[in-house]
């Protein structure tokens, strides 16, 4: 399968790296066609996020994603979006057990979505996977702090980085993958002093989730945002709208309708044509 590719104009990589410390980057998951054609308007970044096996598909982790539904979500978000710069997780599993094996998945990722990069998890550990990517032509966007893929080594869902230790960690593993050539990171689940230590300790910008103000731009996941997903609502979700009330109210009107043989009404059928149809 081949990709479409992206529209000449869109929001490219190097634009997003230009924007550190200029104005804050916006940024929304999106997992499908319809959902990217609404919110492309209105950010500068999409994230294909794994968060999907969770979001859309009902999983308890994003550890059961495969490349393959990347892949499909990637290409639907590509086909509904025109502007803004669209970055495909690689998903669990794809990318960690050697170079090759993330080069190959990765290459893959660009060449089925037509995306403009991958974001993989992970910070020192990954720095030679990520610079083998990058000298090979695959942009790559980090992400340190909370790293749901890691959550059985971490051991949940915490906030990272409250401790000294933990907190230099997440700093040294920021520099080490800047170094390795990301061209921004996703900042996640980490508290404000450590947000602002590391968006100064790189020159590529900062995309935080339940990361402060003190990021370079904020992403978060659109179903949590609208509403959509209410399996639980993390703390540092603000809710822009809640269309999940209004599905339900739309499905229940719907069902009454049907029952009480209101809907479909003359308008909604076709029309007769001639006395045989
Ligand atoms: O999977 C996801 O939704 C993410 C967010 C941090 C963007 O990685």
């Amino acid at each position: 399968m081949s990709a479409a590719g992206r529209k000449k104009g869109h929001i490219t990589v190097p634009h997003i790296r230009e924007r550190k410390g200029a104005d804050p980057i916006v940024s929304l998951t999106a997992y499908s066609a319809p959902m990217a054609s609404l919110l492309d308007p209105h950010i500068d970044l999409f994230i294909v996020g794994d968060s999907v096996g969770m979001v859309f598909y009902g999983m308890d982790s994003t550890l059961g994603v495969t490349l393959e539904m990347m892949i499909g979500h990637g290409a639907a978000v590509v086909r509904g979006s025109e502007k803004a710069c669209v970055v495909v997780d690689m998903p669990f599993g794809s990318y960690q057990e050697s170079e090759s094996q993330a080069f190959r998945n990765a290459a893959k990722v660009m060449q089925e979505t037509g995306c403009d990069a991958v974001k993989l998890e992970g910070g020192m550990e990954m720095a030679d996977t990520i610079a083998f990517l990058t000298a090979r032509g695959i942009p790559v966007m980090g992400h340190v702090g909370l790293m749901p893929q890691s959550v059985n080594t971490l051991g949940g869902y915490r906030a990272r980085g409250r401790g000294k230790a933990e907190a230099t960690k997440i700093i040294s593993d920021a520099r080490t993958i800047e170094d390795a050539g990301v061209f921004s990171i996703v900042v996640e689940g980490v508290v404000e002093p450590l947000a602002r230590k590391v968006t100064n300790a790189v020159a590529v910008p900062t995309i935080g989730i339940g990361a402060s103000a003190e990021c370079d731009g904020q992403v978060l996941v659109t179903e949590d945002m609208v509403g959509l997903f209410n399996d639980f609502t993390p703390s540092f979700v603000k809710r822009y709208g809640e269309l999940g009330s209004l599905v339900a109210k739309a499905a229940e009107a719907y069902g009454k309708d049907v029952r009480a043989r209101r809907f479909p009404a003359a308008e909604h059928c076709f029309k007769v044509k001639n006395n045989n149809s």
